[in-house]
């Protein structure tokens, strides 16, 4: 497992420098989601590939911009992954991020054994969960990941980072949304998952969400790569992960590409979710 996270630190390094550098643009492809590819998402698919196959613990990896894993020999380790989070928004200059979930024996919640974000903003930074959630900081003197502190979520936050597309939100999801702010939370949401997590968990609570809606029941965040390692993260920081009604790391996936309607917060927040979504059908 440290074999993978010190691999991480590399890809990290190197993607970024690809975000500084590499044409914005878009390319003539889609992923198997349906989203556009930007050049910088196959750009970071292939450098988290070209580490990720030298690792001697990892058996295969399977990417968001992918359609099926690829496969080595040896290794124990399955890693999924979103090479390039919000990629969208890399046109705009808002802070964009990398995800990898770390499975043994399958792809689904219950087989997670660690999680690993990236978020590259102002500065570069990188949390490790495995039995605690660990934040790093990269010196770009040294070229090294500084470990900072242990990463804890509290009982109850101030902000609310609530997506999906508001016209199409269920009308409880909605009243639920409104009651929060009435109590008096903040928004903060840039529309790139990592670093609207990373803002929560670093704020040591909130909530963020994006729920099932009435034109996709299923949500847009994908399981493998997306919702499962930042369920993963959660939990471990004392906080919930759950689809409305069962926790995320529950689930099992039946698709690489599969998606699922996702809320991560704080405890006092995910109660909120829970009692709201109990007698909902979608
Ligand atoms: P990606 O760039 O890997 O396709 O993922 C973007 C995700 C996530 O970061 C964000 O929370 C969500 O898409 C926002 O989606 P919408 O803009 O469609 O609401
Ligand atoms: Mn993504
Ligand atoms: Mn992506």
């Amino acid at each position: 497992m440290t074999e993978i996270v010190k691999t991480i630190e590399k890809i990290a390094i190197e993607i970024y420098e690809a975000i500084k550098t590499k044409d914005t643009g878009k390319v003539n492809s889609q992923n198997k989601s349906g989203d556009v590819q930007v050049k910088l998402d196959v750009i970071s698919d292939e450098i988290v590939e070209k580490y990720l196959l030298k690792v001697s613990s990892v058996k295969e990896i399977m990417s968001e911009e992918k359609e099926k894993p690829v496969l080595k020999s040896g290794g124990k380790y399955l890693v999924a992954y979103d090479p390039l989070d919000g990629s969208s928004l890399i046109d705009v200059d808002l802070s964009v991020g990398s995800i990898f979930g770390i499975y043994e024996g399958g792809y689904s919640g219950s087989e997670i054994k660690a999680a690993v974000y990236v978020v590259y903003g102002p500065r570069v930074e990188m949390v490790v969960a495995r039995d605690v959630v660990e934040l790093f900081r990269l010196n770009e003197k040294t070229n090294e990941f500084e470990f900072i502190k242990e990463l804890k979520l509290k009982n109850k936050g101030k902000v609310l980072a609530p997506g999906g597309t508001q016209a199409k939100w269920f009308d409880f999801h909605k009243k639920m949304i409104d009651s929060l702010f009435k109590e008096g939370y903040r928004l903060r949401y840039s529309g790139g998952m990592v670093p609207d997590l990373h803002q929560i968990l670093l704020k040591e609570g909130g909530l963020f969400s994006y729920p099932a809606t009435i034109d996709k029941k299923e949500g847009k965040l994908r399981k493998l790569f997306e919702v499962f390692p930042f369920a993963y993260v959660y939990k471990k920081a004392g906080g919930g992960a759950i689809d409305g009604y069962k926790d995320l790391l529950s689930l099992d996936c039946k698709d690489y590409h599969e998606t699922t309607p996702c809320f991560f917060g704080s405890e006092y927040e995910i109660k909120k979710v829970l009692e709201t979504y109990k007698d909902k059908k979608l």
